[in-house]
This record gives C-alpha cells, sequence and structure tokens, in this order.
C-alpha cells in the first residue's frame, strides 16, 4: 500500500496580504497531519474519507482514454488533485489504474469538527504526493507543492497557498504566492507539465525556512466556533480602498521583521512583530477587523499579552485558532487556565519539522 502524510499548518503572519503575488508570510507546519493511502482499485476506483463515506468514482473517455467525470462527483480539493494529477499521468505517458484512496485526517476533533488547520491543504498535499507514488511520476518536493496549487486554483481561486507550502515543507517557513489568475489562465490553454516547466508563470513564489524562535514556546487555542475563510477574504477584498496599499506595505515591514527576529534568535523583536500582525488585522477596518478577532479570539490574545507573550488569530481569524508565543521562562498555568475558563481549547501540537527543499 502507498501512503503520504501531509502536515497541517498555521499562519503567523501575513494573512490576507499574502493573497497578493509576492506578498512575504510566515507560517508553520504542525505535527499533526492528514494520510492518503492508495491501493489498486477495486470496479473503477473509489474515495473513501470521513466526509465522502465511500465515494465509487466514474470516469468519462477523454483523448488519452479516461477523464474522472465532473458531474457526477463533488467537485472539491480531492476530485480536482485526482483530475489534474490524471491529466498530468496522461502527459508524461503513464498508463491509467484505477485506484482506492482512503483519508485519514488528524486536523479535525472526535465529531468530525474542523480545527482550522489547514484541512483543505493537506488534504490536497496528501493526494497529490499519494498518487505521485502509486503513479511513480517522479515529482519533486517543489513540483508536488506547483500541482497541488493548481488543483487549489480550481476550487478556490483566490487562495495563496500558504498552507500548502506549509503542508509540504514543513518547519518554520516565509512564503510568497505566484499570480494565481495568471496560472489559471494558463491551465485552460497549456499541459501541467509546460505549466509546470515555465519558470515565468510562476515568478513571486519562493518559500524558504526559517529557524524556529529561539527562547519561546508555541502555544495554540482553539476557539471551538468554524471560519469561513473565503468569505472574509470576499468581505476584505471588498472593502479594498486607498489604505490596502498602505496595508500591504505595512504587512510586508512586519513580515520582514519577525523574519529578522528569527534569523537573529531575537525574542523581543519577534515578540515584537507578532503584536504588530495582530495590530495589523485589527486595523482592516472596524467592521472587517471585528469579523476577524471575534471576542473569543481577542480574549485569547489578551490573556497571552497579560502574561508577557503575543498571540492573534491564525489565518483568516473570525474563529478556528489562536497562536501564540510565550517565553519559555514564563508560567504557561495562567493562561491554560484562563484559556480554559474561556471554553478556548488548549491544542497540544508540535512545529512539524522542515522536509528540506528539492
Ligand atoms: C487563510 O488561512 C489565510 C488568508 O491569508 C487567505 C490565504 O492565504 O489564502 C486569509
Amino acid at each position: 500500500m502507498i501512503e503520504f502524510r501531509a502536515h497541517g499548518k498555521l499562519f503567523v503572519a501575513g494573512e490576507y496580504a499574502v493573497v497578493e503575488p509576492g506578498q512575504p508570510s510566515v507560517l508553520i507546519a504542525l505535527d499533526r497531519a492528514i494520510t492518503a493511502r492508495v491501493t489498486e482499485g477495486h470496479g473503477a476506483g473509489s474515495v473513501h474519507s470521513q466526509e465522502y463515506g465511500n465515494l465509487p468514482l466514474t470516469w468519462t473517455r477523454a483523448e488519452d482514454g479516461l477523464a474522472l467525470d465532473r458531474e457526477h462527483h463533488p467537485y472539491d480539493y480531492v476530485m480536482a488533485t485526482i483530475d489534474l494529477v490524471e491529466k498530468l499521468r496522461a502527459e508524461l505517458g503513464i498508463a491509467p489504474r484505477f485506484h482506492d484512496l482512503r483519508i485519514e485526517s488528524q486536523l479535525d476533533d472526535a465529531s468530525g469538527r474542523k480545527f482550522g488547520l489547514g484541512s483543505s491543504a493537506a488534504v490536497t498535499v496528501a493526494t497529490v504526493g499519494a498518487l505521485d507514488r502509486f503513479y511513480g511520476l517522479g515529482l519533486s518536493q517543489r513540483r508536488r507543492f506547483m500541482v497541488a496549487l493548481l488543483a487549489t486554483i480550481r476550487v478556490a481561486p483566490r487562495a495563496s497557498g500558504g498552507d500548502l507550502a506549509a503542508s509540504t515543507f514543513g518547519g518554520w517557513l516565509r512564503y510568497s504566492a505566484p499570480d494565481r489568475e495568471a496560472l489559471a489562465g494558463l491551465l485552460d490553454e497549456r499541459s501541467v507539465s509546460a505549466i509546470l516547466d515555465d519558470e515565468q508563470a510562476w515568478a513571486g513564489f519562493d518559500v524558504e525556512h526559517l529557524p524556529a524562535p529561539a527562547d519561546l514556546r508555541l502555544l495554540v487555542g482553539w476557539t471551538g466556533s468554524p471560519a469561513s475563510t473565503t468569505k472574509l477574504v470576499g468581505v476584505v477584498r471588498r472593502h479594498r480602498d486607498g489604505d490596502y496599499a498602505a496595508f500591504l506595505d505595512a504587512s510586508r515591514a512586519c513580515v520582514d521583521d519577525l523574519t529578522t527576529g528569527l534569523r537573529t534568535g531575537d525574542a523581543d523583536r519577534t515578540l515584537a512583530a507578532l503584536r504588530r500582525a495582530r495590530g495589523l488585522l485589527q486595523g482592516l477596518g472596524t467592521s472587517v477587523g471585528s469579523q476577524i478577532e471575534t471576542p473569543r479570539l481577542a480574549t485569547l490574545c489578551d490573556v497571552v499579552e497579560a502574561a508577557g507573550g503575543a498571540a492573534k488569530p491564525s489565518g483568516a481569524g473570525g474563529g478556528d485558532c489562536g497562536i501564540a508565543l510565550v517565553p519559555t521562562d514564563g508560567d504557561d498555568a495562567e493562561i491554560l487556565r484562563a484559556w480554559e475558563a474561556h471554553d478556548i481549547r488548549h491544542l497540544s501540537v508540535a512545529v512539524q519539522p522542515e522536509e528540506g527543499t528539492t
């Protein structure tokens, strides 16, 4: 059996700005993952997960023989990924084989509620990785990321892909995105292989590992309420005005400062940058800012700041998780007690070490 694990993620800084090509962000990969397992298919193959139950796949005739039947499946991350990998497989002249894909997630709680740790990205990266091995496509780590981003564009055209980068490359990382609108245009015109080979098409994409912060410990709190990234990204987009350019500049400066804090092992600078990143999200405007930093997320962060650390909503905000860095010589007990008193669950997670770049 072929198996591929792809990690969950948290945004540390640069959210919203990172949707613009070339705008930097910082993320971490977590030691919780989604695993995709592939075996030779029974019948025409299937996808099995908590969300789908057991979903048989159906196929239509295409140039190379077979293509996923789009009308009879939900066209989501898993299906878009299977579709794109099959296209690439055909381009590489590899014969199609039916497959059963089983997906298991550590990014949900026992009742299936999502923690907001990048499960869509992780399932996409895990599916690319498992099918790459199943077909022997020989994709490098960088190309697995690229294929995952191209599949994601089909479902969520504005997504930055930061979560895919964390899931693929692991560790602490600085990420900026390519122009996905331009890539979407290319997807209609060219082969997947040609897009992967076209360096110009990926301008703006950059990923670089950063050292973990010195003398600081990561704490993650879960608010228990799900957030809609697509909705919030849309709200922020509608509120783009003259201040937007200033927001992008300030976000870049904040991410640069955080990067320096991490590279130089300067805990004070790192904490200051994280507090600034919180302020930037709050500053997106009262109507937008308060949708991002909900009252529970505000409490989560205030408690940490009062104890000498720094915290902010992670990702789109509006619920999901808050991320905190606290001095290693401090006492976390007070923070955890206060979180519990406000129904904020401490998620016991660690950073997944980097996977190495190729
Ligand atoms: C969502 O996790 C983070 C945003 O920056 C959107 C994205 O990066 O696609 C708000």
